[in-house]
């Protein structure tokens, strides 16, 4: 799909129909959930991606402080897509539960008290430089969120295969057409920005180079993030198909032909040898 515009890739997004509504998750056949063992080892796993999922709301504030939330087509997006990153917490959460893991009543307004002091001053300093650098800077949110999502989107498959669980695998497959979409909007307006401006250009590819990090760290705990990355994809074709379905998206964006940031980032954090990827 090709966009010229912000606008045409929201009118796009607008056209797609929630996966996850209501009729969805009533329809998820929660009381067969405890038919089958989930294994222990994916409950951090679940925990950890339930609450990357609450914490976009966060993020989604952070970035309406910035020209890039200023943008009326973004924002607009934003919107729907906060409330869509919600519902997938709270479906993973009900999935916990309904599996005999206990979670605290509160647990959401728990995710968010517990995001560290520092990445706070972190997300204050990134809202000051983005407001100085301008709109320029909205090429490279884009691209993050563009990787987050696909990186979201590997992850889950993962925990599909791992998890072997038929009721976990509807749900996630539900969650990942959503964060297909995500993905897709991401993607092309990203395109659109890097395409706009060669400083723009130039900056994403800097900071994803230097900055980018698996989604969820920096606001949860490293240990955390290092325990899912290596659960996930420590399996010998994990790796690959990260880079297939991920990395190798990334390098079609403008200025980002050759990229292997996120394959080796994840590889080196999954303990496995770090590929050495043909460039283009
Ligand atoms: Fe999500
Ligand atoms: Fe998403």
């Amino acid at each position: 799909m090709n966009f010229e515009t912000n606008k045409d890739v929201l009118d796009w997004y607008e056209r797609q129909e929630r996966v996850l509504t209501p009729e969805f998750i009533g329809n998820i056949p929660w009381e067969k959930v405890k038919d089958n063992p989930l294994d222990e080892k994916l409950i951090p796993v679940l925990l950890y991606m339930r609450d990357v999922e609450t914490l976009t709301d966060m993020y989604h504030r952070e970035l309406l402080r910035t020209p890039t939330g200023k943008d009326l087509h973004i924002s607009k997006f934003m919107e729907r897509w906060g409330i869509e990153e919600i519902t997938h917490g709270e479906v993973l959460n009900r999935f916990l539960n309904e599996s005999g893991v206990e979670t605290a009543e509160k647990w959401q307004t728990e995710v968010r008290r517990n995001v560290s002091t520092s990445y706070n001053t972190i997300a204050y300093m990134m809202m000051v430089l983005t407001n100085l650098i301008g709109k320029k800077f909205t090429a490279t949110h884009m691209t993050f969120g563009a990787i987050h999502e696909m990186e979201a989107a590997q992850g889950y498959r993962r925990l599909i295969d791992l998890a072997d669980h038929p009721v976990l695998t509807y749900i996630v497959n539900g969650i990942i057409r959503e964060e297909s979409v995500h993905a897709q909007f991401y993607r092309s307006v990203a395109r659109i920005e890097l395409e706009r401006n060669e400083f723009a250009k130039k900056m994403a590819r800097w900071v994803t180079e230097h900055f980018w990090a698996p989604v969820g760290q920096g606001s949860l705990a490293k240990e955390r993030t290092e325990y899912t990355i290596a659960t996930l994809f420590a399996a010998d074709n994990a790796i690959e198909g990260l880079d297939r379905t991920v990395t190798q998206r990334v390098r079609q964006l403008p200025g980002f032909d050759g990229i292997t940031k996120i394959t080796d980032t994840i590889g080196e954090m999954a303990g496995r040898p770090v590929m050495k990827l043909e460039t283009a």
